[in-house]
């Protein structure tokens, strides 16, 4: 909220945060992303390093200046991701997932640039399943009262389809914004709600990413194991 970087109150706190996109290849020159900005997750890094946190940013693929202040892991897929992530996890009161972490990945990555043949289709791409590092998280909570933090997009349903992966994932909150051709992706700004395990919901009005990631905190920092600087 407004009081933000005036309370230090994640002092002597680990936090982690992915933030950005995983890209999966499919060939040396080839592979499978998606448009997030890492802006949002970038904007968590800065705000809780401005609140006294030591913080860990897991980077994919994110064309952005680091944060002052933050250990900037970058990554590539959503294995590396997944490893740096739960590395970073294992002493960190809170973790939170602001990344777009591809669901799926090429079954096969082609060691040598895959060409046309004159006259033929191509080949479909047969993807798999990525891992789910936030129901990972959640499920194996590296210590005790580790507070877990999740990000939805949705373009429908948004409350609805909200709540259900909440409980899905098993995390204590999950940030729910809605996505369309022109909101969310690549903007500085950002409109969401704050859906929390223990079924209170926050508004955060459309604003810049700076002012939600301030509100994430504002609601992790009361959430934080007591007996734990
Ligand atoms: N997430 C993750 N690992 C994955 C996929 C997603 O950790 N393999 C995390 C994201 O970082 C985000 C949250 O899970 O914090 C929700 O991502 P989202 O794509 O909305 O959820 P999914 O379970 O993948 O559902 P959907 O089928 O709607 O994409
Ligand atoms: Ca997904």
């Amino acid at each position: 909220g407004a009081q933000g970087a005036a309370v230090a109150d994640l002092t002597g706190r680990h936090v982690v945060v992915s933030a950005g996109g995983t890209r999966e290849p499919l060939d040396p020159v080839r592979y499978l992303g998606n448009r997030s900005s890492g802006k949002q997750g970038y904007a968590l890094a800065a705000t809780a390093a401005a609140r006294g946190a030591r913080v860990t940013l897991v980077a994919g693929n994110a064309e952005l200046p680091d944060p002052v202040g933050v250990d900037v892991v970058p990554v590539g897929t959503a294995r590396q991701m997944r490893e740096a992530v739960l590395k970073a996890a294992a002493d960190a009161d809170a973790v939170v997932m602001a990344a777009a972490v591809a669901d799926f990945r090429p079954a096969v990555y082609t060691t040598a640039k895959i060409k046309k043949v004159e006259d033929q289709e191509p080949e479909p791409i047969v993807l798999v399943r990525n891992p789910d590092i936030l129901a990972e998280l959640s499920a194996d909570r590296a210590r005790p009262g580790q507070v877990v933090v999740g990000f939805a997009a949705e373009t429908d349903d948004v409350l609805a389809n909200g709540r259900a992966k909440l409980a899905r994932k098993g995390c204590d909150l999950l940030v729910v914004n809605e996505v369309g051709e022109h909101k969310t992706f690549g903007s500085a700004e950002n409109e969401a709600v704050i859906l929390a395990a223990d079924g209170t919901e926050t508004p955060v009005p459309y604003g810049p990413k700076e002012a939600l990631a301030d509100t994430v905190w504002d609601l992790v920092a009361p959430r934080l194991a007591e007996n734990r600087r």
